[in-house]
């Protein structure tokens, strides 16, 4: 029996990696889900992969009129939302011995410039 029958998903960074792999087993699981990422080829074949059930809107996480053109998307197709998946995101690979602490900050700071110091 499927799990999420008329459940409304956005995920974003949903174009790939992780947010794909859930993103197919959401569709699989019977919701309708809207993935998200910058890159429309990227947004493309994922679409074609996931088959029906999928809405892709192009945009970055990290600028507001993005978010609310996909917040105005998603009121208008389906009303409302039931799971949120904050997914989009990425990660700069360092062996433990050789993190420091700005690789824990880098990912954040790299959006928000008042704390580039
Ligand atoms: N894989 C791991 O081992 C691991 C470990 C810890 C945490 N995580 C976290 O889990 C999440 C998914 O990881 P993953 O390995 O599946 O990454 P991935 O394959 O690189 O996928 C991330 C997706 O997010 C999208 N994205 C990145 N920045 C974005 C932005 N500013 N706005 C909109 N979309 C954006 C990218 O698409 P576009 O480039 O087209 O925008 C990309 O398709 C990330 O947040 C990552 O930090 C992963």
């Amino acid at each position: 029996m499927q799990k999420m029958v008329n459940k409304v998903a956005v995920i974003t960074g949903g174009n790939s990696g992780i947010g794909l792999a859930t993103a197919k087993r959401f569709v699989a699981e019977g919701a309708y889900v809207f993935i998200t990422g910058r890159r429309q080829s990227v947004l493309d074949k994922a679409k074609a992969t996931l088959g029906a059930n999928v809405t892709t809107v192009r945009g970055d996480i990290a600028n507001l009129d993005d978010l609310d053109r996909l917040y105005s998307i998603v009121k208008s197709e389906k009303g409302s939302i039931d799971i949120l998946v904050a997914n989009a995101g990425f990660v700069e690979m360092v062996d433990t011995g050789n993190a420091t602490p700005v690789h824990f900050g880098v990912a954040i700071c790299r959006y928000l410039p008042e704390c580039s110091s």
